[in-house]
């Protein structure tokens, strides 16, 4: 019998070698690849119940026993409350807000009937109580338990509870493994077990699993495929905003997206995010544009903001911050080709308003108004939405769901779009008036306060 080879395991980006190395080759990082012992083979059975084969109609239905955690953001990024048996990832840098999140539906759960275990490897009981208590919530309906080894938290979990909540994974263990808290093998072995254990009983899991600064997911990313959904929460450290994602969902759409603002007693669910991604907006400057993006199913009002001015180094900087830096690069040329826009000696910088990330082509035309409206230092109309995807050779192109955008843009508050005509044409949208253009060109129109740039052009066309 051939012996099993070892493994080594990156514990930062989860890059497996089969030679020791002292630095990763993935993401650079000294000394963190570390031996991954094997998992006993007969661990596994242990947790395991005995399979047997069925029709699809003898298993019963999962959909219907939804339940709401009593978060209303953190239901809607999970598609619609906790279904039975889904192990939930929760991904976060340290002090983001995961356990204050986990505590606060671990009560609305609670209000539901439903009764939930929190599994706390990093705060003691104490701790705990004190965080719930300044939250406000009701003592007597959460139940803890302060520890980190597999087997005891299993040995507990066997009482009647409807949720397991555990914070962290990178503090569990499993004793006869060996090595550290946190290794790869030890990640690997706790959250399969305690996901058997959950999937065997119907109880909804959640893991905590924090992530480094740099946003690499030390540990937790060999994880992403053991579990059914993995959300990730994010927010400046300056800011209050907090924005939870969806990255995977086997019971859910991906990419629904749940803000919340930490506030002194907990994190408050914000209902309408467009007014807080554009609260802060300064009235009659340039360079900024509004784009109704869609996040999910959910459309929402995001400030983009440029400033462009002259360079004084030899290869200007292009920066950007919420969107894609290749993108805004890409569009930077865009309109340095056609529309003769002189950006070749000018720093230009992009910035999403609000620590808010676009992942959007539908915003494109938008980050090229900003950069047009600094550039001519004329601000664009206040009540003008800006969308559309911009192509490479200048055309502008359709974006989906217009009305649904057009609505929430209608309903903030604006009352002009200017987007793809194609789309335009057809779309309803009541008190909105309409700019419809095709090119990239069309922009720069005294409509949208903007000058045009034809004489510009035909000197550089004539080069
Ligand atoms: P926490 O939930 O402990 O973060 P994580 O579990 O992701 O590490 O949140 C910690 C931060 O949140 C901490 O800096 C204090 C702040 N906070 C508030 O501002 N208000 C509150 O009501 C609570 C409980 C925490
Ligand atoms: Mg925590």
């Amino acid at each position: 019998m051939s012996k099993a080879r070892a493994r080594f395991v990156c514990v930062k980006c989860g890059y497996v070698s089969p030679v020791r190395l002292g630095r990763c080759p993935e993401c650079r990082e000294w000394g963190s690849l570390e031996e991954e012992e094997k998992p006993r083979p007969e661990s596994k059975a242990a947790f395991g119940k005995a399979s047997s084969v069925l029709s699809l109609d003898m298993i019963p239905e999962g959909e219907a026993d939804r339940f709401s955690t009593g978060v209303g953001e953190l239901d809607r990024v999970l598609g619609g409350g906790l279904i039975r048996g889904v192990v939930i990832l929760l991904s976060g840098e340290p002090g983001v807000g995961k356990s204050t999140l986990l505590l606060q539906a671990a009560a609305g759960i609670a209000r539901e009937g439903k009764k939930l275990l929190y599994v706390s490897g990093e705060e003691s009981g104490a701790q705990l109580r004190l965080r719930a208590q300044r939250l406000g919530l009701p003592l007597e309906d959460l139940f803890v338990l302060s520890e980190t080894s597999v087997p005891e938290i299993l040995k507990l979990a066997e009482g009647p509870y409807d949720v397991l909540v555990v914070d962290s994974v990178q503090t569990l263990r499993v004793p006869e493994l060996g090595g550290p808290a946190g290794s790869p093998a030890q990640l690997k072995e706790s959250a399969f077990a305690l996901s058997t254990f959950a999937k065997s009983r119907g109880a909804p899991l959640f893991l905590v699993g924090h992530i480094t600064k740099e946003g690499s997911i030390a540990g937790p990313k060999i994880l992403e495929h053991l579990v059914d959904t993995v959300l990730y929460f994010e927010g400046e450290k300056d800011r209050n905003v907090r924005i939870l994602r969806s990255f995977k969902n086997r019971f859910g759409r991906v990419n629904e997206l749940g803000v919340f603002e930490m506030t002194g007693n907990g994190l408050g669910e914000v209902k309408n995010p467009s007014e807080l991604f554009i609260a802060e907006r300064a009235h009659g400057v340039s360079g900024s544009a509004i784009t109704p993006v869609l996040e999910g199913r959910r459309p929402l009002l995001m400030e983009i903001q440029a400033l462009v001015s002259p360079s004084f180094i030899p290869v200007p900087r292009r920066q950007s911050l919420g969107a894609d830096p290749s993108r805004v690069g890409l569009l930077a040329a865009v309109l340095e080709k056609k529309v003769g826009l002189r950006l070749f000696d000018q720093d230009l910088f992009v910035n999403v308003a609000g620590g808010a990330r676009i992942t959007e082509p539908a915003a494109d035309l938008a980050i090229v108004a900003a950069i047009g409206s600094s550039f001519q230092d004329s601000p664009l109309p206040e009540d003008l939405v800006v969308l559309g995807e911009v192509g490479l050779t200048g055309e502008i192109r359709r974006v989906g769901r217009m009305d649904d955008r057009l609505k929430e843009a209608g309903r903030m508050g604006f009352r002009k779009v200017l987007g793809p005509a194609a789309e335009l044409e057809g779309c309803s949208a009541a008190g909105i008036k309409k700019i419809k253009v095709n090119r990239v060109e069309e922009l720069f129109s005294p409509e949208i306060g903007l000058r045009p740039l034809r004489a510009v052009k035909k000197r550089r066309e004539s080069f």
